[in-house]
């Protein structure tokens, strides 16, 4: 928002109640852009009673599943809650030392790795990273791939070249790299015994609700992990739904295509809006501005009158790794080819 004063109110987020109490309540309901989750989620009918009745028993299905999904082995597969419950609890299963993060990206990780009393470190983009770790001052590094939300991609080569030289862990976070043809870092696991490959059910497969995730590593974190979570910590319904969901090659062939048709629909609108004014990224699930806080928040502030909201963010503060990060919006792929938010932005002035 811009207030009276004609500055920026900081925004990072927020959720529909957060919209509505800003924007006020729309005349259509909320068209929620701001996550990234898949608009179409993975349905399997009828949820037998039983599952809903019984506790869970052996995860080995779930992890067969994963394994093959992910194409690794079953071994070196822990079904989560959702894989922010390894970016929560893993870093205080690591003694305290210096972790890089992106300077940008998922903010849970830096909360994690500080209250799990690391020295954490920013670094701008891959080849800051790099020159980081060949400086030999980390012990760790987190990379996200791709980053959310700026949508730097980090190569595999690069994850291994990290493995080798850090004493540490090297963590990939691949929540959004489904839709993408991206290679996962998955495929290092036996030769990386500590590298941490993140993995998320919610976003490509629209089941963020049922909270899946995995971690996945050939390490001696599988074991610790799984001392963390105790017994029965994935419900038997996500279990369930999330064992037919990696083995539904079918719907996750058909819903790559849809994903790509909306993919194609939201730059066509957005690259219009962007023109030589902000840059433009693709993330699979979702597309990321970046440029100027004012012209991106008049793209936010008309897009949420309109009742779609999208997530902005803006720092006027330099961060620590010693620029100030340019502000960004992220828009989520929406499900109705981006008719909706065509006609929002028909009439947008940006007063550069
Ligand atoms: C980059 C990234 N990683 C992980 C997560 C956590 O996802 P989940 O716990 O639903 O698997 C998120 C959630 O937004 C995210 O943006």
């Amino acid at each position: 928002m811009i207030l009276s004063d004609g500055s920026a109110e900081l925004l990072h987020g927020g959720d529909l109640t957060y919209a509505s109490a800003v924007f006020g309540e729309p005349d259509e309901p909320w068209q929620d852009l701001s996550t990234g989750i898949s608009p179409w989620g993975y349905r399997a009918v009828n949820i037998p009673s039983d599952i809903w009745r019984d506790l869970p028993g052996s995860n080995r299905p779930l992890c067969e599943a994963a394994a093959e999904y992910y194409q690794t082995q079953p071994e070196f597969v822990v079904p989560l809650p959702g894989s922010q419950f390894a970016i929560s609890h893993m870093p205080r299963l690591l003694a305290p030392a210096t972790v890089a993060l992106p300077a940008i990206g998922y903010a849970e990780h830096a909360k994690a790795w500080q209250q799990a009393g690391h020295r954490v470190v920013f670094y701008d983009c891959i080849a800051g990273l790099q020159s980081l770790a060949e400086q030999g001052a980390l012990h760790s590094a987190v990379v996200i791939n791709p980053n959310n939300p700026t949508a730097e991609v980090c190569p595999l080569t690069t994850i291994e070249l990290l493995h080798g030289s850090l004493p540490g862990m090297v963590v990939v976070d691949e929540a959004f790299i489904d839709t993408l043809t991206l290679p996962s870092a998955v495929s290092l696991l036996p030769r990386c015994p500590r590298l941490c490959v993140l993995r998320s059910v919610g976003k490509f497969f629209g089941l963020a609700g049922i909270r899946l995730g995995f971690l996945l590593s050939s390490g001696d974190l599988p074991e610790r992990m799984l001392q963390v979570l105790g017994p029965w910590a994935v419900s038997h319904p996500a279990q369930w739904m999330g064992e037919r969901a990696l083995k539904d090659k079918a719907w996750q062939l058909a819903h790559k295509l849809r994903l790509r048709d909306a993919q194609q629909q939201l730059q066509k609108i957005l690259q219009q809006v962007a023109r030589d004014r902000f840059t433009l990224a693709n993330g699979g699930l979702f597309f990321t501005l970046r440029g100027s806080w004012k012209p991106l928040m008049v793209l936010h502030q008309t897009l949420a009158e309109s009742g779609i909201y999208t997530r902005w963010c803006y720092w006027p503060e330099p961060n620590e790794a010693g620029g100030t990060p340019p502000a960004w919006l992220r828009i989520g792929l929406p499900a109705d080819g981006g008719v909706r938010m065509a006609q929002a932005l028909k009439t947008i002035t940006f007063s550069e």
